[in-house]
């Protein structure tokens, strides 16, 4: 496996890849990784001759007194996982390689409009673009025929889905489904961060999920009512967690829906005291 610090160093071994011949699968990560990440490895790994997998905490993605500082960073571990499951080459550059000017010094990002103003984005308003413009260099650099996304980021996906589409990057994206613990906990390094009485909790995105699943397959009630369900179920099964939001949308435009007769996504957000968790779900 190479482990390439550099873009040069990058940009030489999927080169080397492509003059034989090889597609390339790329798994973009942020590291701490775990069995959702492992799943897009694992899926690139079958579909693809040659996988390349980024770990870099992108810092233009964390807001003012978010968890940059914090975000676990266990380089050896990540590195050793992604050897055992035949990853090829590992692109780990420092924040200096991505951002030679400082984080905030470049005079350029990638700003997809609108889906970015609902969901995590209200309350994270730079996160998206953030985001963006790391994905959209790290394609760049990679150049991969395939990159693999999570369902668990389902906004995320989407909106990487249409940059790609807007800026016409080569790419085929491919989103996979979301990974779980063995009660519902959606897997994320954040949870790392729970207390064990609010890793307890937790589980209770999940089952407001399987309630709205529910309520939406029996009735197709209104989503303002599905969301009510869903409000007190965290609020009895949650009490640690405080409800950054809870949203019935389309599917493709991330638009509020009112009503749940055709598919719908369910999302939300819980701010405990140590993590705000995600999770969401497609509701067909
Ligand atoms: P990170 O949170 O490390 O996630 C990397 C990829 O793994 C994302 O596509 C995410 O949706 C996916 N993922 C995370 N948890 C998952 C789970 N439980 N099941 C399935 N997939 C899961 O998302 C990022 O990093 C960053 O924003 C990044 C795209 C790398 C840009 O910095």
């Amino acid at each position: 496996m190479i482990v390439a610090e550099t873009i040069v160093d990058c940009r030489a071994a999927v080169a080397a890849a492509k003059a034989d011949g090889k597609r390339v699968g790329f798994v973009p990560t942020m590291g701490a990784l775990h069995d959702g990440h492992f799943s897009h490895i694992d899926r690139a790994r079958r579909a693809e001759a040659f996988v390349a997998v980024s770990i870099f905490v992108n810092p233009t993605q964390f807001g003012a007194g978010e968890d940059l500082d914090a975000y676990p960073r266990p380089r050896e571990a990540d590195l050793d996982a992604c050897r055992q499951r035949g990853v090829d080459l590992v692109f780990a550059p420092s924040v200096e390689q991505m951002y030679p000017d400082g984080p905030t010094g470049g005079r350029t990002s990638v700003h997809v409009a609108e889906l970015p103003d609902t969901l995590c984005g209200r309350s994270r308003p730079e996160h998206f673009a953030g985001v963006c413009t790391v994905v959209a260099k790290l394609l760049n650099i990679v150049q991969p025929d395939v990159a693999y996304f999570g369902q668990k980021d389902y906004q995320q996906a989407a909106i990487v889905r249409r940059m790609v589409r807007d800026l016409d990057v080569p790419v085929e994206i491919v989103v996979g489904p979301t990974v779980r613990e063995a009660d519902g906990l959606a897997m994320s390094s954040r949870n790392a961060y729970l207390t064990d009485d609010e890793r307890a909790q937790a589980v209770a995105l999940s089952q407001a999920l399987q309630l709205a699943a529910d309520m939406i397959h029996n009735t197709h009630p209104p989503a303002g009512r599905v969301i009510e369900a869903m409000r007190a179920h965290l609020a009895g099964a949650a009490p640690l967690g405080e409800v950054d939001y809870i949203q019935i949308v389309d599917p493709d435009t991330l638009a509020d829906v009112p009503a749940t007769d055709r598919p719908v996504v369910a999302a939300l957000a819980v701010r405990f005291p140590h993590a705000r968790l995600i999770d969401n779900r497609v509701i067909d």
